[in-house]
């Protein structure tokens, strides 16, 4: 009952993560959405995770970028200024090895970091300012991979410039094959002929390798997909004991994926009290977490080319463990 003195309490959650959870932890496979592991802790995990010898993207990543950015801007805009806008900014951490060649190209560059989190954009925005003279930082708060559009609304340039769209980080890689494709679709829709999109894709490599990068020996990626359910017990007033639940990689090499799992140590039941609802589980049943693609030689490129994009250059790494594909909007 509810007095004057003691109203009932308002339950407060997130819808967004409520529905996921709702769909995800009742449908068979269970599974939850990889973007649940982002809050702020989660961020600070995968910042870590991006400094672990085993996680070999990051650096073979910057190395690639760092030997090959002035042609990558050149190529982008020939002729003409460059305006970047990266999408999924985050850090912007390697984006400022292409904003220092844009400023030895062109003198000043605009940065536009995209990004759902104003906190991120804040810090970067702060960051970068303050470290490569020439850069105007114009920030956008905005949910790309959530659109209803078939066109994303990246704003107007300046008729002397072109602009390129980063998408680096192999974050393409989240998406399941029809996602990449249609967002690749929606930011060609958002461009002009002659703009360009610079990818970032991890290649297919031995599996010893991609496995060691999703299971490192510190156990900072086991942390990371825990989280989730650290996240939904402050949440949604769950009842998980995250340590019930083993991290588990797996290399699906049918699909190209490295898939992330928690595996149940034991048959439970968890309650989820905001939502009125109890989930069970079996010994050994695995709660789906994350796919992570990884691409064969040419795969970018065809990607990039089936959205309206002509892929004029790719360059990649000394092992071709990862590949950054430049596409022009034709
Ligand atoms: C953000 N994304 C590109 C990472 C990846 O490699 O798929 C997320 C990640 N998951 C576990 N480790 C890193």
């Amino acid at each position: 009952m509810t007095s004057a003195a003691s109203p009932a309490p308002v339950l407060q959650f997130d819808e967004r993560v409520a529905l996921a959870v709702q769909l995800g932890l009742t449908s068979r496979p269970k599974r939850l959405p990889a973007w649940l592991f982002y809050d702020e802790a989660g961020s600070r995990l995968f910042d870590a995770i991006t400094e672990l010898p085993e996680y070999y993207l990051t650096r073979t990543e910057r190395g690639i970028l760092a030997a090959g950015a002035s042609g990558m801007i050149a190529d982008a805009a020939p002729g003409a200024r460059v305006r970047i806008t990266e999408l999924g900014a985050g850090s912007a951490d390697k984006t400022r090895i292409l904003l220092k060649a844009a400023v030895a190209r062109q003198r000043r560059v605009i940065y536009e970091p995209v990004d759902v989190s104003p906190s991120a954009l804040r810090a970067a925005r702060q960051r970068i300012e303050s470290e490569i003279a020439g850069v105007t930082v114009a920030p956008r708060v905005m949910d790309y991979t959530h659109g209803d559009g078939d066109r994303l609304h990246l704003g107007p340039i300046g008729r002397d410039e072109r602009r390129l769209v980063l998408y680096i980080g192999s974050s393409i890689g989240n998406f399941e094959p029809h996602q990449a494709a249609r967002l690749l679709r929606r930011v060609r829709a958002g461009l002009k002929a002659g703009d360009s999109f610079l990818l970032g894709v991890d290649l297919v490599k031995d599996e010893a390798t991609l496995l060691a990068a999703y299971d490192d020996a510190a156990g900072v990626t086991a942390a990371f997909n825990r989280n989730i359910l650290v996240r939904l017990n402050r949440e949604l007033d769950a009842g998980f004991d995250p340590h019930a639940f083993a991290h588990r990689a797996v290399w699906n090499r049918a699909r190209s994926r490295i898939e992330m799992h928690l595996v149940s140590r034991k048959a439970q039941c968890v309650p989820f009290d905001a939502l009125d609802l109890a989930v069970p589980f079996a010994a050994g049943e695995s709660i789906h977490t994350e796919n992570s693609y990884k691409y064969l030689p040419g795969q970018a490129e065809a990607l990039l080319a089936a959205a309206g994009f002509a892929a004029t250059a790719t360059w990649t790494d000394p092992c071709c463990w990862f590949s950054v594909c430049l596409g022009v909007a034709v």
